[in-house]
């Protein structure tokens, strides 16, 4: 069901043979991380805050490509973080581990998020003194928090293939956790897209996309 596939800038990816999708863009799976959720999401709230903390939540866990490189940024920038993956179908650890993102990343970053993987999958571990993880193991519409978010990564598959993340109801969801001035993004942008980011009072902004996608969506929770 879950194939390993190599991407266009040489790192892999996944492809899920009964959803019909890949996990990232084939144009590059790391160039489309950094693109869409470090740069334009987590670069962007950090350079418009003085907060030296942020709290992530993404929806669409996945092979955790988007916590390691938010990880290490804030290692780098000196920010605390807290980090939230919904995810309802959990990757095996030893398949996380085949995909080898720890070629292009701290290893000790990885290290540590390999050997408690399985733990963040129950309860909130510590990556580092300044990184938490918890991976809920849900769908989108059965997680509830008591926590709002800074940052919105969302990262399903595309609406042509799940359509039913992509709806008022999902979207509205997940909107609901996120701070006044909070910041989601996603690598894809559509005319129904735009109008539920406007009805659930975002302002949107249309910007330019990873390789291979022309554009995608950033919006900011007024
Ligand atoms: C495009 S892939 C995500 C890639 C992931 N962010 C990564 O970097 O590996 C979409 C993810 O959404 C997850 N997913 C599927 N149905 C979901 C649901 N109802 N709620 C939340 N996540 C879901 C899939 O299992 C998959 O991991």
């Amino acid at each position: 069901m879950l194939e390993l596939v190599k991407t266009a800038d040489g790192s892999n990816t996944l492809f899920n043979r009964d959803v019909g999708e890949h996990y990232h863009s084939c144009h590059g799976a790391l160039q489309e991380s950094r693109h869409v959720f470090l740069k334009a999401g987590l670069e962007y709230w950090l350079s418009h805050s003085s907060s030296s903390q942020v709290s992530v939540l993404e929806v669409g866990f996945g092979t955790g490509l988007n916590f390691l490189l938010t990880t290490e940024h804030c290692m780098d920038k000196n920010v605390e973080l807290n980090y939230t993956g919904i995810e309802p179908y959990p990757l095996d650890l030893q398949l996380l581990k085949n995909i080898e993102y720890d070629n292009y990343l701290l290893q000790d970053v990885c290290t540590t998020f390999y050997s408690s993987y399985i733990v963040s999958l129950e309860k909130k571990i510590l990556i580092s003194d300044h990184c938490e993880l918890e991976i809920i193991v849900s769908k989108l519409l059965d997680f509830q928090s008591q926590q709002l978010f800074d940052i919105v990564y969302f990262d399903a598959f595309a609406s042509a293939r799940q359509p039913e993340m992509w709806t008022v109801e999902s979207i509205s969801h997940v909107c609901k956790y996120m701070r006044p001035g909070g910041v989601f993004v996603t690598y894809a942008i559509t005319g129904d897209l735009k109008r539920t980011m406007k009805l659930l009072g975002f302002t949107v902004h249309k910007i330019q996309g990873a390789p291979g996608k022309r554009e995608m969506l950033r919006a900011i929770k007024n």
